[in-house]
């Protein structure tokens, strides 16, 4: 295969663990996705996703956040990314909030996974556990997880995929969580999988997914 139809060149932001990024390695090296991850890139230092990414054979880049304003992070980071040219971003445990300098640069090109079915338990402070928390606090009965695009607002850009998981009697927020990181790896992985076939079309809030 030549460097031309090797298809969409990924770049993944990670804050932690990273088993939503190692869907992805997982599913580009099967060959579920026609795309290849060309860079890892993180705010934390000791963030796993690194490790994983390096155990693959790709690139895995630090951006030290300290005493940087936000603005001044995305300038660090704009540069980084067009380094690697990609296609697509993905946002996977980044727990950073992007500013318009990134997001406008990337217009329908970048994806967040968020672990609730958004718009609900969405925004500024709902991340990782406290989301879960807050589900059951709510006395929800079902939860899930929501793929979509990034715009300027925090967990608000057009969805993509979602998927829904029940909330079951003696539920911690540990154990809701686990359920829906599961799916979430279906999700992340079907979302990249449709955009890298060309088949997501955006219209306003609406993602439509074509034949
Ligand atoms: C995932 O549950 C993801 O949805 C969540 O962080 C976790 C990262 O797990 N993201 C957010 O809460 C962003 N608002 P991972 O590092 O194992 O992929």
């Amino acid at each position: 295969m030549s460097a031309m139809d090797e298809g969409h060149r990924i770049v993944v932001l990670a804050s932690g663990r990273g088993t939503n990024l190692q869907a992805l390695i997982d599913a580009a090296e099967r060959g579920d996705i026609k795309g290849r991850i060309v860079a890892v890139i993180s705010d934390r230092k000791k963030a796993f996703a690194l490790e994983r990414a390096k155990k693959h054979g790709i690139d895995a880049v630090y951006i030290p956040p300290k005493g940087k304003t936000r603005e001044e992070y995305d300038r660090i980071l704009l540069k980084t990314l067009e380094r690697y040219r990609p296609t697509l971003i993905v946002l996977a445990g980044y727990m950073r909030i992007l500013t318009p300098i990134v997001v406008r640069a990337y217009r329908n090109r970048i994806m967040n996974i968020h672990p609730a079915l958004l718009p609900s338990f969405g925004g500024k402070g709902y991340y990782g556990e406290r989301v879960h928390r807050a589900v059951l606090e709510y006395g929800c009965k079902v939860s899930g997880c929501t793929v979509h695009f990034v715009d300027e607002e925090v967990d608000h850009g057009p969805i993509i995929v979602q998927r829904c998981v029940p909330v079951l009697e003696g539920d911690t927020p540990e154990t809701l969580a686990e359920r829906v990181l599961a799916e979430e790896h279906r999700a992340l992985v079907e979302a990249v999988r449709l955009f890298c076939e060309g088949r997501l079309r955006v219209e306003g809030r609406i993602v439509r997914i074509v034949r």
